[in-house]
């Protein structure tokens, strides 16, 4: 029997999840070689959160990083987590610009793109998956994970037999919450091994405790790949600890070999570095959390919401607003809750509670019911959209989001140029998504000191929501995507408030 393969995530997921995606590329160097030697199939060191943290707080080039490692750590393959057409940021990008990120990206040293879609819409990876073949590198597409009555385990093997199709080189069954049960996971390997002739891998984190349990029964199943982490930067909200997995497969005729004196060597080291990050560390996403368990939402989902509801007066009606949850996600074709549409769901839930069920209908919620986000997973229920369409005017989308888009990389170009930036295609990617980070990067070198993080947590934390006196347009613009918090303006009675949606993978 073939052993399972790890691949380790200290360097990407790790950190995102339980320090704020603070490590910087000084501290992730020394431990880069020992990694490389330990035999993991692959090392996550990229993308999700990791490109706005370099930018925003760390004051470094994403990019340099990336070949920092990859010569520090040349043996194994590196891999990146894409958000497919909204490459790391919340809103679609042109295919110009997509394609310029890939192919910087594998330039700059990349080998294994993890692409997916908020909404496992497909048409939102083909321009990335395609990229990523014509680059020569190797697109796993990713299956979000959610629990709901269409997400069965059939309708994941139908979109896992599509990514196949497309030209995936490997399935991936990302579950970003953490909620995917052990027997779950058995059958979901097992249906794909069997309709799908790609290699799978596994992607959980411990949030809710099921993590580890949740890699066994996949690994039973036959699972080709499950990815874990290197402690004290792993369980909790980030994924199972190595050394924990390989005490659990112990026995086990797929139990793979990892030498536990390196395995020691680096848990010290990177011990120190979590200590060098407790600014951003909490004792709250070290542990199991039953609240997860008990309303079957991101762990994230649930620390933020908490500030919110607060910040709203209304801590009491915390139960009432989970309560609606399920019943907005319903409505909008039960769409899985990773960012951003946790954000959004957990939003329209408090509004539904405070003023009545759709009786203010948030923007964002308008664009997901007019599918400009893609396709739901299951169908708008008609009177929202009826709601929605006499509301805005505006007509459905039914082509793919990102077809309505122009073409932006010419002019990304001509605006670097007139600011005396530089125009290459990493430059003009990095500018498409962080406008003002890029800049601040060029700006002449000044010592800047990390910026301290609000509150320790896996995510930035919500920023205070200000209620601002009427403005007269009844019509709130979303603002632009900035980085790790995307501050939506909703129009409440009259009343103008900006709601913050920050940070979850
Ligand atoms: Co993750």
């Amino acid at each position: 029997m073939k052993t399972v393969a790890f691949n380790n995530t200290v360097l990407r997921d790790g950190h995102q999840s339980l320090a704020a995606t603070r490590m910087t590329t000084a501290q992730m160097l020394p431990a880069a070689p020992i990694l490389d030697e330990m035999g993991f199939a692959g090392l996550e060191t990229w993308g999700g959160a990791t490109i706005d943290s370099c930018l925003r707080y760390l004051n470094e080039n994403p990019f340099d990083r990336l070949r920092a490692l990859k010569k520090a750590a040349p043996k194994t393959p590196q891999i990146m987590l894409l958000r497919g057409q909204n490459i790391v940021q919340y809103t679609s990008f042109p295919d110009d610009v997509v394609e310029a990120f890939i192919r910087a990206d594998a330039a700059a040293g990349q080998d294994v793109f993890r692409i997916f879609d908020a909404l496992n819409d497909t048409r939102n990876l083909a321009t990335a998956i395609k990229t990523v073949r014509a680059c020569d590198k190797h697109a796993r597409g990713e299956l979000c994970y959610t629990t709901s009555p269409v997400h069965t385990v059939a309708a994941f093997v139908r979109i896992g037999v599509e990514l196949e199709k497309m030209g995936c080189h490997s399935i991936g069954i990302k579950d970003m919450s953490g909620v995917l049960s052990p027997k779950i996971a058995f059958d979901l390997v097992t249906e794909l091994k069997r309709r799908v002739g790609l290699p799978i891998t596994l992607h959980t984190h411990d949030t809710a405790g099921l993590g580890a349990a949740a890699y066994l029964a996949a690994i039973d199943a036959g699972v080709d790949t499950v990815e874990t982490s290197i402690s004290p930067f792993a369980n909790g909200t980030a994924q199972p600890d190595t050394v924990r997995m390989l005490a659990l497969l112990e026995g086990h005729p797929r139990c793979p070999s990892f030498d536990p004196a390196k395995l020691q060597k680096l848990r010290e080291y990177f011990t120190g570095v979590y200590a060098e990050l407790s600014k951003f560390t909490s004792p709250a996403n070290e542990r199991v959390d039953a609240d997860t368990l008990c309303y079957q939402v991101p762990g994230g989902m649930l620390s933020n919401f908490r500030t919110q509801l607060k910040e709203q007066g209304m801590s009491d009606k915390f139960e009432q607003v989970m309560a609606e949850i399920p019943h907005v996600r319903k409505c909008l074709g039960w769409i899985p809750l990773v960012t951003p549409t946790s954000q959004i769901v957990g939003t329209q839930a408090m509004l539904n509670v405070k003023f009545g069920r759709w009786k203010n209908v948030a923007q964002s919620i308008s664009d997901i019911a007019l599918g400009k986000f893609g396709r739901p997973p299951g169908t708008i229920d008609p009177e929202l959209l009826k709601l929605v369409l006499e509301k805005t005017g505006q007509k459905p989308v039914e082509g793919r989001p990102a077809d309505a888009l122009e073409p932006r990389m010419s002019k990304l170009r001509a605006e670097l140029a007139a600011k005396g930036l530089p125009t290459g295609d990493e430059a003009c990617v990095l500018y498409s998504m962080f406008p003002v980070e890029f800049a601040k990067l060029h700006q002449p070198a000044v010592a800047t000191p990390p910026a301290a993080a609000p509150a320790a947590a896996a995510i930035p934390a919500v920023p205070a929501v200000p209620a601002v006196p009427a403005a007269t347009t009844p019509t709130p613009a979303t603002s632009a995507p900035s980085g790790s918090t995307h501050r939506y303006a909703l129009t409440i009675n009259g009343r103008r408030i900006e709601v913050g949606v920050a940070e979850l993978s």
